[in-house]
């Protein structure tokens, strides 16, 4: 692994790929025709790896990343629009699963294709809790509705309801007043009597993503890192869902929290469920998005 910024001036060819690609124009030719790194911005480069990704001579050295250990060959042909398209097209929200659990290696498969998710800022922030323990989480279920008993309660007074919004935030709010109280006031008395599990929905396995919060656009994250994680889970015959309704109930339980190993530097932000899916869908649902302008 090399500790310092350096371009293999024996190998590099000075074709000016890594400069072009560098987020930051860290790279440039210098008065002789060399490529060399900005050493006024070297200090604000964010570790992206492009320049080394899309050196053909490996030429490039950044602290830190090593070609061996950090990157891998790609073949020649990348990408075919019509294998993208019947993935994420016959891609749908499972709910329902088979009752068998999810090998390790199809999970740490899933967790290798998160982890190629792009982060806004490296290092990247996003943590996980890869639930393969289908007992934890169905141990962690009657807590998750004991959260939601005391949520639908707490939503009624209006004392309360402006705490909520306070520590939601506005847009999590809309989502606890529109859609989960609503949800939950009709779903809590089968939760409460186990005739259903409208939460976890039975599924075998489940992924956490977290964050240290006050890391930088730890959110936003973790959102993309969680929809590569379903579409790997796809791709791999398995089935699974975002779960929204599972990390405000982790968010605030203690005993969920220490369930889960959480740390208390760290906000539960998405939960995706994942196992055999049940069912097969014959067709793919079309739809429309709310608005897109051509300019
Ligand atoms: C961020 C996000 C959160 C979601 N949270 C939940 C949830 O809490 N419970 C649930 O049943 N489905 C949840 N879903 C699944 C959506 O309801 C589902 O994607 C939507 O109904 C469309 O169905 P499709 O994914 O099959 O196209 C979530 C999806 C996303 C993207």
């Amino acid at each position: 692994m090399e500790e310092s910024w350096i371009i293999d001036a024996a190998t590099c060819k000075a074709c000016g790929l890594c400069g072009d690609v560098c987020p930051n124009r860290s790279i440039h030719k210098d008065a002789s025709g060399k490529m060399v790194f900005r050493s006024d911005r070297l200090a604000t480069c964010i570790r992206c790896g492009q320049c080394m990704a899309v050196c053909p001579t490996q030429s490039m050295h950044v602290p830190g990343f090593s070609y061996e250990r950090d990157f891998i060959d790609l073949p020649k042909q990348t990408g075919s629009e019509s294998l993208f398209f019947d993935l994420i097209t016959s891609r749908r929200a499972v709910r329902n699963f088979q009752d068998k659990p999810v090998p390790r290696e199809l999970l740490e498969k899933i967790v290798r294709a998160i982890a190629f998710a792009p982060p806004s800022f490296t290092p990247i922030k996003t943590e996980l809790v890869v639930v393969q323990n289908t007992e934890l989480i169905r141990r962690a279920l009657p807590h998750m509705i004991a959260f939601f008993d005391f949520m639908v309660g707490a939503m009624k007074n209006p004392v309360m309801q402006l705490m909520i919004s306070r520590r939601a935030g506005r847009e999590k709010f809309n989502v606890i007043r529109q859609h989960m109280v609503p949800l939950m006031k009709t779903r809590l008395p089968d939760l409460k009597a186990g005739t259903e599990d409208t939460i976890t929905r039975g599924a075998p396995a489940m992924i956490l993503f977290h964050a240290n919060r006050d890391a930088e656009n730890y959110r936003a994250d973790a959102y993309i890192a969680l929809t590569y994680g379903f579409l790997a889970a796809h791709a791999l015959g398995l089935g699974g869902s975002a779960m929204d309704i599972i990390p405000p109930a982790i968010e605030r339980s203690k005993e969920l929290r220490a369930m889960f190993a959480i740390p208390d530097t760290n906000e539960v932000v998405a939960s995706m469920i994942v196992g055999y899916p049940k069912y097969r869908y014959q067709r793919a649902i079309k739809r429309d998005l709310h608005s897109v302008t051509w300019l």
